[in-house]
């Protein structure tokens, strides 16, 4: 019978303990997951403790007071602290989330906080996106007009075509959506994922766009958007509350209808 092993790096084993400081009152105790490639060492689990009423009560924050404080050595993004930039998306408590407005005391026990899942690792909560771009890329997410000259004015909307593309345009690309996917874990070298998908949307919807049939031809192929099969993971994701299964659902629906 054949048997099957899991690569040496699957394991992930226990890591170091970094105590609460002396005289805490309100400790809370992070295990966050460690991982150098580079390395050579398998991922490790790393517990620190910290006073949090010494520490601002988001999760990055507390990240922020470990690598400030405790271990310089904790690798993770972020930017703007204010749910805008998208780049501390991690895994925390089991969902993919901001950790700038996630908050400790929303979590119940030890905090577990991971990578996005099913994404190469650059370093502990860093995942290599690289693909997730060259993906929203490849939908060309900007203007495209055929008409030959410009015009002498701004391309204006009506009010109700603007809201169309209202929710769609707030994606800040923090991949939550895209790595909360089964499909997208088993396809994502050929299927395009939500977050790519509502970035197409985004423009097959605005009415200053010329290019539809062409980003429709684009989505016909069994891989690309077809790989989605209504599973919702992505909308219960989304930290910014936007609905990219409905978007997908909608791209769908405008295949169909041009057949007609
Ligand atoms: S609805 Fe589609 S894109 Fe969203 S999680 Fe399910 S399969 Fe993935
Ligand atoms: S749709 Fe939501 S979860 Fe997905 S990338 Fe955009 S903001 Fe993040
Ligand atoms: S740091 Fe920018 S979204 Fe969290």
């Amino acid at each position: 019978m054949a048997e099957f092993r899991l690569p040496a790096n699957s394991r992930i084993k226990k890591g170091k303990h970094f105590p609460a400081p002396q005289g805490a009152s309100n400790v809370q105790r992070f295990v966050v997951y460690r991982y150098d490639p580079d390395s050579g060492e398998n991922p490790r689990m790393d517990t620190y403790e910290l006073d949090m009423s010494d520490c601002g009560p988001m999760v990055l924050d507390a990240l922020i007071k470990i690598k400030n404080e405790v271990d310089s050595t904790l690798t993770f993004r972020r930017s703007c602290r204010e749910g805008i930039c998208g780049s501390c998306a991690m895994n925390i408590d089991g969902s993919n989330t901001l950790a700038c407005t996630k908050s400790a005391d929303s979590v119940k026990g030890e905090i577990r906080i991971y990578p996005l899942p099913h994404m190469p690792v650059v370093k502990d909560l860093v995942p290599d996106l690289t693909n997730f771009y060259a993906q929203y890329a490849s939908v060309k997410p900007w203007l495209q007009t055929r008409t030959p000259a410009p015009p002498d004015h701004e391309r204006l909307q009506s009010k109700v075509d603007q809201e169309k593309i209202d929710e769609p345009a707030a994606c800040i690309l923090c991949a939550c959506c895209s790595t909360s996917c089964p499909s997208y874990w088993w396809n994502s070298d050929r299927y395009l994922g939500p977050a790519a998908l509502l970035a197409s949307y985004r423009w097959l919807v605005d009415s200053r766009d010329e290019a539809t049939g062409e980003r429709l031809d684009d989505l016909e192929d069994p891989f690309r958007l077809y790989r989605c099969h209504t599973i919702m993971n992505c909308s219960q994701a989304c930290p910014k509350g936007l609905n990219p299964a409905r978007a997908i659902a909608e791209t769908k629906k405008m295949l169909v209808e041009r057949r007609h």
